[in-house]
């Protein structure tokens, strides 16, 4: 099967990401979302992400209008029906994604694959509320989505070998690493061994070890990371972190995934990294 055409569901940061690296790889991309504010913003995003990019001489202005080109946007799902490909990228809520996996089955062709950008949630259980539980996979991409190089493959339960295959190569289109889960279990690996180290860094701030800007400096210095782990945290988002330690921790059931009570209490207050302008730092908008 040839993919040519790939409809996103979600516009945000990893979704416009994504829409992004796959239009500079050729793809014809249809980003959807119920926002259209979202859409905009979206836009505008993957426009200055391609600018720091011609700084950088990684693209030439030409490219980035054949990019910007190649991107449609729509707050319809039934635009995506001619699509491939539909990723679903939205914010990492079980029943949100099954909602989409439904309306993604009932308006796609029969022939289309659909997939989860989904960091933590079981693709088996997706693809279940699908008529085609066979060309469902997971596809997950990391954040910032165009300088990561990394893609996890996840098969769920009755994902067939084909459907596999095609995601694998569409993934290597687009330039990255594909590397498989081979079980689906929750957080596969990225987030099944960074989101336990985010968490016991809360921790150690929670009991007092030391202060954010501490912890963040010595695990940098101390074991090469690029950069601290509540730096890390505020940038992936504080709900997001949350989410997965939940998952985690219903899934595997296993007190050490439990999530450090200060990460509750800032998600409560709104303190939600970055994107709110507040986390472990505090940022301008
Ligand atoms: N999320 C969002 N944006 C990020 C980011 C992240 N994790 N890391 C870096 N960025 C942004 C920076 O804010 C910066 O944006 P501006 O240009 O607007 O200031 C831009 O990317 C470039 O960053 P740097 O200045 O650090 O540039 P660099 O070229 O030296 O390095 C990098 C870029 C390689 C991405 C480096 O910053 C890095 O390694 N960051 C950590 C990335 C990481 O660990 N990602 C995985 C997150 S986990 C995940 O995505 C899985 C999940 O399910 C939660």
């Amino acid at each position: 099967m040839d993919i040519q055409k790939i409809g996103i569901v979600g516009a945000g940061q990893m979704g416009n990401g994504i829409a992004q690296v796959a239009a500079q790889s050729g793809y014809h991309v249809r980003l959807m979302d119920v926002s259209s504010g979202a859409l905009d913003k979206a836009q505008k995003t993957i426009a200055d992400s391609c600018d720091r990019l011609i700084k950088k001489a990684v693209l030439t202005d030409e490219q980035k209008t054949q990019i910007l080109n190649r991107i449609s946007l729509t707050t319809q799902m039934s635009d995506l029906k001619d699509s491939d490909l539909l990723i679903e990228a939205a914010t990492e809520n079980q029943e949100l994604k099954i909602k989409i996996f439904q309306q993604m089955d009932q308006v796609a062709q029969p022939s289309a694959l659909l997939v989860s950008n989904t960091s933590s949630i079981s693709i088996t259980r997706l693809a279940q509320a699908t008529s085609r539980p066979q060309k469902v996979c997971g596809m997950h991409f990391m954040n910032p989505v165009p300088l990561m190089k990394l893609v996890e493959g996840i098969r769920g339960l009755q994902t067939s070998p084909e459907t596999f295959e095609i995601v694998k190569g569409v993934v290597q289109k687009m330039g990255k690493v594909f590397v498989e889960s081979t079980k689906d279990m929750p957080g596969f690996i990225v987030n099944r061994i960074l989101m336990p180290m985010i968490n016991e860094a809360i921790y150690a701030l929670h009991e007092g070890i030391a202060q954010p800007e501490a912890i963040d400096e010595a695990m940098k210095l101390g074991t090469n990371q690029p950069m601290g782990p509540l730096t890390l945290a505020d940038f992936i988002g504080l709900d997001t972190c949350l989410s997965i330690m939940n998952v985690l921790h219903e899934g595997l059931g296993d007190s050490k995934y439990r999530p450090c009570p200060l990460l509750v209490k800032y998600v409560e207050a709104g303190w939600l990294g970055k994107k709110s302008g507040r986390g472990f730092y505090t940022y301008s908008k």
